[in-house]
């Protein structure tokens, strides 16, 4: 009210009047009392027809000309009627009429806080970099105020003030700049948005404020760097583990987001093979096995591998990769030196091969051992760990095995184990250690003799197990004499082929038998040798016709055997002796009578020559008589010959020689005839004396034999006199002395027969197995074999007449 009246007074002293009020004021409200101010009366007021003139045709007053005063007639709104112009007034022109008077009338419109600050949208939005810097600032919206004065905005405020603080800028047109400087960095890892209210005061009472939202997304700046989980993984994987093997899995973590927040992965080593062993999932981290390990070479890996963002910032881990040894390889088996053959004759322990054994395996997989077959005459022999050698055990032998093939296996110790095997053949070289050997012990040959020379009688052969030259045999007949002949002139050894020649025509009648040694020889150096005695036998030919030996046969002289006429039946006339030079069946002579005088008198015994009466002698027999005796041998053709005997059948002498002087009509004759008469009777007496010392000496040698038989018990050699030693088994001694003995350790057994003796006593001895002794002519021994020895032996002699008999009682059987 005092405000209102000093305008009051001041409008009476202008002449005109002024009123002050407020906006917004009702319909009908009082503003002032015009007629008071202006002095006039209501009759004037009424008569003058007052009335308000405007300007403009608003009519916010109106005159009230009853009671003088100015009401207000429409809502007066200072905002609308001035906006910011102050001071904002109603200019009035109040007229009257009768006289037309004019009065102004100004109506001052006063502000009320009638209007908040306000902005034009809720919310502000903001993209900030949460690398903005500190002072970074960012202009605000402004609010409006319609009201003036202290009615208008006043000032801002921002909240919360964590980061950002409101500067505020007074312009120069008197607005304000309204900016939020950054205060503190933002975190989008902490906080990704941030909502502020911007806040505007006006200075009414009461106060009325404006909001706005800020709304702040905070933008991802590649502040993170990625971040592995480990900094070292550790991996153990074998060796044999296959491509593509996962081995781990690395990761990193990176507070950005979007591509600040990508986190890619990558092996970084350079120097070594690890970008190539492995390979890792650029995304996932994912670290795996590209190529083929091995312990042998590697036994570790270390792999660097950096995660980096996209924004380029990395962090970086080791992986160690640990490889264990698995058993993958097998030993390896290296020939150092070798020998391919070795000579028989080395000593055990020589060295055939060096060899060197490596497995790059570890431990026990690497640890080696070797052997070979045990049936081998080899030894291995460990000089160190990896280096073996090969000698040789036993001694060797080329004959018995000539070519070793030697497995050599070494295995390690691995679980399974692994094992290699080399083959060494080995020759064993030959060595002249085998003497050549004849096929058998000894070797018998017979040949029948007048043969060609040069014929073979047989091969020797003897093999030697040595090899090639060292087994090449050749064949030397040893020096050595044959009846004081060198062997030489007898035979000769085919030195290639062993064969063996007569050099001569042999001659049973001359050598029976013979030996030699033959000695064969190998190539080698020194040559290796053995011999061997080899016996020819020559067999007999019937080549000699039998000869008379009695009678004597004489060109011219007379010898006549005297029968008394008394002689009995069986009178023994004579004995026609006669030998065969030959042997056996060629020897068994056989004797007839050819021719006789007189059939009927006289026999001759088909196998002692004995001539006989046959029966009584009478006296009406003719004196001479004369018989043709034919001796025949046994042989193939046989051959034979033929002695006269000649007869005289008499009682005296003279009787004889009447009948007979037609034999001695030759002195000449009768003189030769003494004269063989007298050598025939020392040749007799000298047989005589020689088979008396024989048997002398044959006795005493018995006696001696059957004194040492009886102590000792064993069958006694058989003692043949040289001369009549029956070599080739057919058993005929040719000659007058036979002695038989048949022999045994119990002479039980032995069965011998004796019916006669003379030259035609014949012991066949069988030499096969039966072990029957045969003594032809009625008298056998049949005897075991081992258990006796028969033979025929000189015996007796008898001298009558001065011829030579045999007599079949007289006659040695000895035990
Ligand atoms: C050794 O091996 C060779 C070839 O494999 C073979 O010919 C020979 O007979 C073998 N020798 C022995 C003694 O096994
Ligand atoms: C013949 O061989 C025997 C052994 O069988 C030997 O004792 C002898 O000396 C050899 N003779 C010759 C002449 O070599």
């Amino acid at each position: 009210h005092l405000f209102f009246l000093m305008y009051f007074i001041n409008c009476i002293f202008a002449g005109q009047v002024t009123y002050s009020i407020p906006e917004e004021m009702a319909k009908g409200s009082f503003v002032g009392n015009i007629a008071q101010d202006l002095g006039l009366d209501l009759k004037r007021l009424r008569s003058g027809k007052a009335r308000i003139y405007t300007e403009d045709s608003a009519e916010y007053i109106e005159l009230n000309k009853d009671k003088g005063s100015l009401l207000v007639k429409e809502r007066i709104d200072r905002e609308t009627l001035c906006g910011q112009t102050t001071p904002c007034a109603l200019h009035l022109q109040i007229t009257l009429e009768e006289p037309i008077e004019f009065y102004t009338v100004t109506v001052e419109i006063n502000d009320i806080n009638d209007n908040a600050p306000s902005f034009k949208k809720d919310e502000m939005k903001f993209r900030i970099s949460e690398s903005a810097v500190i002072g970074a600032k960012f202009m605000l919206e402004r609010a409006m105020d319609l009201d003036v004065g202290v009615n208008g905005l006043q000032s801002y405020s921002l909240k919360p003030t964590d980061n950002f603080n409101l500067k505020l800028q007074n312009q120069q047109d008197g607005s304000k700049k309204v900016e939020m400087v950054l205060q503190k960095h933002l975190d989008r890892e902490a906080q990704e948005h941030l909502s502020l209210t911007l806040t505007a005061i006006d200075g009414g009472d009461p106060q009325l404020s404006g909001t706005i939202r800020v709304e702040i997304s905070v933008l991802d700046a590649n502040d993170n760097a990625p971040v592995f989980t480990q900094e070292i993984y550790k991996v153990i994987v074998t060796e044999t583990a296959p491509q593509g093997t996962v081995l781990c899995t690395v990761s990193a973590a990176d507070a950005d987001e979007g591509s600040n927040g990508k986190v890619s992965y990558s092996i970084k080593n350079t120097l070594d093979d690890v970008p190539i062993m492995f390979e890792i999932g650029e995304e996932n981290g994912v670290v795996t096995l590209n190529g083929n390990l091995d312990y042998e070479k590697s036994k570790d890996y270390e792999i660097h591998v950096q995660a980096s963002d996209e924004g380029g910032l990395t962090d970086s881990c080791k992986i160690m990769v640990e490889v264990t040894d698995t058993n993958d390889n097998h030993p390896s088996i290296n020939i150092m030196s070798k020998t391919n053959s070795v000579s028989e004759n080395s000593s055990p322990g020589t060295v055939v091969t060096i060899f060197n054994v490596q497995d790059p395996d570890s431990g026990e997989n690497g640890k080696v051992s070797c052997f070979i077959a045990d049936n081998m005459p080899f030894l291995m022999k460990t000089t160190s760990k990896k280096f073996f050698s090969l000698v040789t055990d036993s001694d060797l032998d080329r004959e018995r095995a000539s070519e070793y093939n030697i497995t050599v296996t070494c295995s390690d110790e691995g679980v399974p184990s692994l094992s290699s095997s080399v083959t060494l053949t080995l020759q064993i070289s030959d060595v002249n250690d085998n003497p050549p050997v004849f096929e058998r012990s000894s070797y018998e040959a017979y040949i029948v003799e007048n043969n060609t020379p040069g014929l073979s009688i047989f091969t020797v052969k003897a093999t030697d197990s040595d090899w090639n030259q060292n087994a090449r045999v050749s064949y030397i007949l040893e020096d050595s004499s044959v009846n004081g002949v060198p062997v030489s002139s007898y035979v000769s050894v085919s030195a290639d082929s062993g064969v063996i020649h007569a050099v001569r025509s042999f001659d049973y009648e001359q050598i029976k038998d013979f030996q030699f040694r033959v000695k064969a020889q190998d190539g080698g150096s020194p040559p290796l040798s053995s011999n061997v005695t080899v016996k020819i036998m020559i067999q007999d030919q019937n080549d000699n016709a039998p000869q008379v030996l009695y009678p004597v046969q004489t060109g011219g002289s007379l010898v006549a055997e005297m029968v008394p006429r008394s002689a009995d039946v069986g009178y023994l006339v004579t004995k026609v002796v006669a030998v065969d030079v030959d042997s056996g069946q060629n020897a068994w002579l056989s004797y007839k009578l050819q021719k006789a005088t007189d059939r009927a008198l006289f026999e001759v015994g088909l196998q002692n020559g004995e001539v006989r009466t046959i029966r009584q002698v009478t006296d009406k027999d003719a004196v001479k008589q004369r018989l043709t005796v034919i001796v025949e041998d046994n042989g193939q053709p046989s051959r034979s010959a033929t002695v006269i005997v000649n007869v005289a059948v008499a009682d005296s002498f003279p009787e004889v020689l009447s009948e007979f002087t037609d034999f001695t009509h030759d002195k000449e004759y009768n003189e030769n005839l003494t004269f063989y008469l007298v050598l025939a009777l020392a040749v007799v007496s000298f047989l005589f004396i020689t088979c008396v010392v024989v048997i002398i000496s044959v006795k005493i040698y018995r006696w001696r034999q059957s004194r040492i038989l009886y102590h000792s018990n064993l069958p006694v050699i058989p003692y043949y006199p040289p001369r009549y030693s029956d070599t080739l088994g057919t058993g005929t001694l040719p000659h007058v002395y036979n002695y038989e003995v048949c022999r045994t350790t119990d002479s039980r057994k032995s069965d011998c027969k004796f019916g006669r003796a003379g030259s035609q006593n014949v012991l066949i001895m069988d030499p096969s197995s039966t072990g029957t002794i045969s003594c032809l002519y009625g008298r056998q021994c049949r005897i075991h074999r081992d258990d006796a020895l028969c033979f025929t032996f000189p015996i007796n002699i008898r001298k009558s007449n001065g011829t030579v008999s045999g007599n079949s009682r007289n006659h040695r059987h000895k035990r």
